[in-house]
């Protein structure tokens, strides 16, 4: 399961999920620099310094092997800039397990894209890479964020509570997973 076999850009519907560039350290900021967006984050709102910080870093890893710890843009297809983001962290791979992480510009919350970058995740990560388990955490009061990992089908299986300081705060969280074979099964 090596992860930098994959296979960049990633297509769907609206979106293409690719490797960050240089160039989009304006689009990053756009959202990056958002208090709405980063609010239940463990990172931002960024300063300018602190998104080219970022893109500097997510060059760093496409250059590492094997890529552990893989974010992607999320480029809108039909706009033709980067909205969000969503990485892939593989930091377990005795147990094939990967833990996904997801952001996306305001103005385009509700529309089901995160859904949708979601699901080419899933596709890849059970059918590509052959991965056993597939996590995603939240703050308990990130509801946009648990709504996105139930309608993929993830579940929640329990809540750490205050496992976390988020700006001084302590913060409660829900670990959600899915398994291959529930990937698998028929819905219905
Ligand atoms: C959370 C986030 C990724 C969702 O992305 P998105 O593309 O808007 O998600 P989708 O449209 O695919 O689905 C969101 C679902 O949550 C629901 N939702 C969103 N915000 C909600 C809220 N505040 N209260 C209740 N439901 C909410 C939507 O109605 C939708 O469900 P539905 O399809 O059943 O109506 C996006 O809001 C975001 O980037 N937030 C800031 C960053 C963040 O918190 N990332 C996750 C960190 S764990």
């Amino acid at each position: 399961m090596p992860p930098a076999e994959l296979r960049l850009p990633i297509e769907t519907e609206r979106l293409r999920l690719r490797d960050f560039r240089l160039e989009d350290a304006q689009d990053v900021h756009a959202y990056g620099s958002d208090p709405e967006v980063t609010r239940y984050m463990p990172w931002g709102p960024n300063t300018p310094e602190e998104t080219a910080a970022f893109i500097a870093r997510a060059l760093e890893q496409q250059a590492t092997w094997p890529r552990l710890d893989v974010g992607l843009a999320i480029e809108h297809r039909t706009l033709g800039v980067v909205v969000g983001s969503i990485a892939l962290h593989l930091r377990d791979i005795p147990h094939r397990t990967l833990e996904m992480g997801y952001c996306l510009r305001q103005d385009l919350w509700g529309q089901g894209i995160v859904t949708e970058a979601g699901q080419a995740l899933l596709r890849l990560g059970f059918e590509e890479l052959g991965l056993h388990r597939i996590t995603a955490t939240c703050d308990v009061r990130n509801t946009g964020s648990y709504r996105v990992m139930e309608k993929l089908g993830l579940r929640r299986e329990g809540e750490m509570r205050q496992d976390r300081q988020v700006r001084g705060v302590w913060r409660d969280t829900y670990l959600y997973a899915i398994l291959a074979e529930a990937w698998s099964r028929p819905i219905n």
